[in-house]
């Protein structure tokens, strides 16, 4: 089926790889209208990602394009091949457990966000709730980057942070950063990053969110 001709409005992916709680943050915002941007597809690596159910109940295109048994290369050529095939612009990573090669980012000509739970740069890689869990921090939370080469070490757009009770447990810390935080912060920046695509200047800069 040919797919309509895109919209004037900046054109949206979301990746993702496991439950897309984040995705369906930001699929609320962008269905009531929030995001003056058009999301095009949502697409997952892994078979039978919840980020893909929730996205088609959602009435969004979806595309599992797996990553398992592919080479990197391959893998991102079918991702590039989809994402061109849908018009998208922009990607937002929402819980993507791929690194994406350097070649990929640096021939991508739009913006490409990812969220993490920290508050970078403190914090990066895998297990960063852990991490503060165990180093027993006072002040936890999460930040929208754009995406570098380097895992986590991409200029920071905006971050949100909340006080740790102490007796939530790693896990309950872990579903605090991400209801109370994460699905605030999350369409903000894409709020932020529009106003500033919109205004034509300087993409890069931190804003502080208060959720
Ligand atoms: C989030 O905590 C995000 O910060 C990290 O991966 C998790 C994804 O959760 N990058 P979900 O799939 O959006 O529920």
């Amino acid at each position: 089926m040919p797919h309509p001709e895109p919209s004037p409005l900046p054109r949206f992916a979301i990746l993702g790889s496991g439950r897309g709680s984040n995705a369906v943050a930001l699929m609320a915002e962008f269905r009531r209208g929030a995001l003056p941007a058009e999301l095009a597809v949502v697409v997952a690596n892994v078979k039978g990602a919840a980020i893909l159910e929730h996205a088609s109940r959602a009435g969004y295109a979806t595309a599992l394009i797996e990553s398992a048994g592919r080479s990197r290369l391959a893998h991102e050529e079918l991702c590039l091949m989809c994402l061109r095939e849908h018009h998208v612009e922009h990607l937002l990573l929402a819980g993507y457990m791929r690194i994406l090669s350097p070649e990929f980012i640096a021939g991508w000509p739009g913006v490409i966000l990812n969220i993490h739970p920290a508050l970078l740069p403190d914090f990066r890689g895998r297990d960063a709730v852990a991490q503060q869990w165990q180093a027993g921090v006072r002040v936890a939370g999460a930040t929208v980057h754009f995406v570098d080469a380097g895992v986590d070490t991409g200029p920071p757009l905006l971050c949100g942070s909340i006080a740790v009770r102490g007796d939530e447990g790693e896990a309950g810390l872990a579903e605090r950063i991400r209801s109370e935080v994460e699905h605030v912060i999350y369409p903000r920046a894409v709020r932020l990053l529009l106003e500033r695509l919109a205004r034509g200047g300087p993409l890069h800069g931190q804003d502080r969110s208060s959720p």
